[in-house]
């Protein structure tokens, strides 16, 4: 049978596989987005003192970076020395991970595979990180369980995520600046926006997930405690990343990072 609009129905097509899909299509312009690839010295410096002041000195550890995208955190870690493995579930992400990686000459393996099943026995990864997943994830309780799983005893998980559905007054107002500029003929450079079609179908997937009302950090502490983790530490220090990457962004984009709820939460898999 044939739908209305003359596509062919999908079965089983979930909203796991839209968000897939839609990951899939962002790849191709994902890296000219300043907030996803690093543009800026300064903000790849700032990165570094984050993952250090978090994970300590590489040593020999080996890192899951899941959701891993092109590669931009995966490279970070190798940067700082770490043994890295990317994981994401987009073949099309995948795909330009490992030719960026190619091009650089980095020893960064990259493996298609689901955050939230992790194919991998128990006990495997020092470090698991991960940024930009946690707020698109279906069933956060599970998966944060699966991490806890594949991390050794003692290994450290690292999220960095943010609330990107709840608005302040000064975040809505910013908001409306930057749309009357996009259609105003007298700005100069704009970020890369998305097309009316992306924009809903973003939309409508972040209206399904579990954390349709916005991932704050104290939710994903709480939920990472009840999976097991303990040490459990929120940082809101991201400042000096927000700024560098503002240096790359129009005013408003700029102005509004810099009151954004982002954040990093550092959280321990306990030795017994
Ligand atoms: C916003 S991008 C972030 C990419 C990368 N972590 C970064 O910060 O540059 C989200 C990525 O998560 C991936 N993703 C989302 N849910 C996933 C899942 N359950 N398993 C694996 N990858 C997933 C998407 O394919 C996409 O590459």
């Amino acid at each position: 049978m044939t739908a209305m609009d003359g596509t062919e129905p999908r079965p089983n097509y979930g909203l796991r596989e839209e968000i897939e899909a839609f990951w899939s299509e962002r790849a191709p312009g994902f890296d000219e987005f300043p907030g996803h690839e690093i543009f800026d010295e300064d903000e790849r410096k700032a990165w570094h003192r984050l993952l250090s002041r978090h994970l300590g000195p590489a040593g020999k550890r080996s890192v899951l970076d899941l959701a891993s995208g092109t590669g931009v955190i995966s490279h970070l870690l190798d940067d700082l020395g770490f043994q890295v493995t990317g994981l994401d579930w987009s073949e099309a992400m995948l795909r330009l991970a490992k030719a960026k990686a190619a091009s650089r000459g980095r020893r960064i393996a990259f493996r298609l595979g689901d955050a939230e099943r992790i194919l991998e026995d128990d006990a495997s990864f020092d470090i698991l990180v991960t940024r930009h997943l946690v707020w698109t994830l279906v069933d956060p309780a599970a998966c944060f369980s699966e991490w806890l799983r594949v991390l050794k005893p003692g290994g450290t998980l690292l999220v960095v995520d943010g609330d990107f559905v709840r608005q302040t007054l000064g975040q809505r107002l910013l908001q409306r600046v930057d749309a009357l500029a996009r259609r105003s003929r007298l700005v100069g450079r704009q970020a890369p926006a998305l097309s009316p079609d992306m924009a809903e179908r973003h939309r409508s997937i972040l209206s399904r997930v579990h954390f349709r009302n916005g991932a704050r950090a104290g939710d994903v502490a709480a939920l990472l405690g009840h999976a097991g983790f303990r040490d459990i530490v929120v940082d809101h220090r991201l400042g000096e990343i927000h700024r560098a990457q503002g240096r790359h962004m129009p005013l408003t984009k700029r102005l509004s990072r810099r009151i954004e709820h982002r954040y990093a939460i550092k959280a321990v898999k306990p030795t017994a």
